[in-house]
């Protein structure tokens, strides 16, 4: 479902570039669990960055389910993402001043989904997230764990097919993580194609499959079916 070729992206710093991307050619089925690991600046978030639609390459294709995204206006990448991809980023990136219930329903307003759809499906997210005492928190109101456990339930109130998680856990303590971990894995039994990036060999481990970069290419790709 998602295939990237010849990927490439360039940075210019300075009088500078830097190859943050290089020649990357990659594809991921429906339903898969990978990790993507590597050094500090090897490319792990910019790779998750054009595979979620946040940035695009400089040269390359990426299709997801086969259409060409880098021929889609910002606009229709913007649709694609809000109804096929939910992200979950190391610092959370909630918006402090809504709650957690708020956080949740943004999603749903921008895709225009009706106000009594939206108020049942964040209380459905949130108390299946053992959030459902926290609905009116701020994010500073909250722990790290239940931050990320609103991320998630942000990321996935449109039903993605896709799953993209640059570090979840690096903000978290150990149970914490785990928890955010069980939930993220669960989406993917119940068939979301998850990739995660992490540092953590464990974490790395627990993935079905596998991809290393280093400097900016694929170094080693190991479980891939
Ligand atoms: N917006 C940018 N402008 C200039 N250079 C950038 C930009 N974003 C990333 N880079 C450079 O591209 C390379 C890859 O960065 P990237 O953030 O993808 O690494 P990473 O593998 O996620 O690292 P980390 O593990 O530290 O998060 C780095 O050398 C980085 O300095
Ligand atoms: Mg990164």
């Amino acid at each position: 479902m998602i295939r990237l070729s010849e990927i490439e992206r360039i940075f210019p710093v300075g009088g500078e570039t830097v190859h943050a991307l290089s020649d990357v050619n990659f594809t991921v089925s429906k339903g898969e669990y990978v990790a993507i690991m590597g050094p500090s600046g090897s490319g792990k978030s910019t790779l998750l960055n054009i595979i979620g639609l946040l940035d695009r390459p400089d040269k390359g294709v990426y299709s997801l389910e086969g259409l060409d995204t880098t021929e889609l206006t910002d606009d229709q990448q913007a649709s694609v993402r809000r109804n096929k991809i939910g992200f979950v980023f190391q610092f959370f990136h909630l918006i402090p001043r809504l709650s957690a219930a708020e956080n949740v329903e943004l999603p749903m307003i921008l895709a225009g989904t009706d106000p009594a759809e939206r108020k049942s499906r964040v209380l459905e997210a949130l108390s299946s997230y053992g959030l459902s005492e926290r609905m009116k928190h701020r994010p500073d109101q909250l722990s790290g764990g239940q931050r990320q456990r609103v991320a998630i339930a942000r990321a996935t109130i449109m039903r993605p097919d896709i799953v993209l998680a640059d570090e979840p856990t690096g903000n978290l303590d150990r149970s914490s993580g785990t928890e955010v971990i069980q939930i993220l894995e669960n989406l993917n039994d119940n068939g979301i194609t998850l990739m995660m990036v992490t540092h953590d060999p464990d974490l790395g481990k627990r993935a079905s499959r596998r991809v290393r970069l280093v400097d900016g290419r694929i170094s080693a790709d190991t479980g891939s079916p």
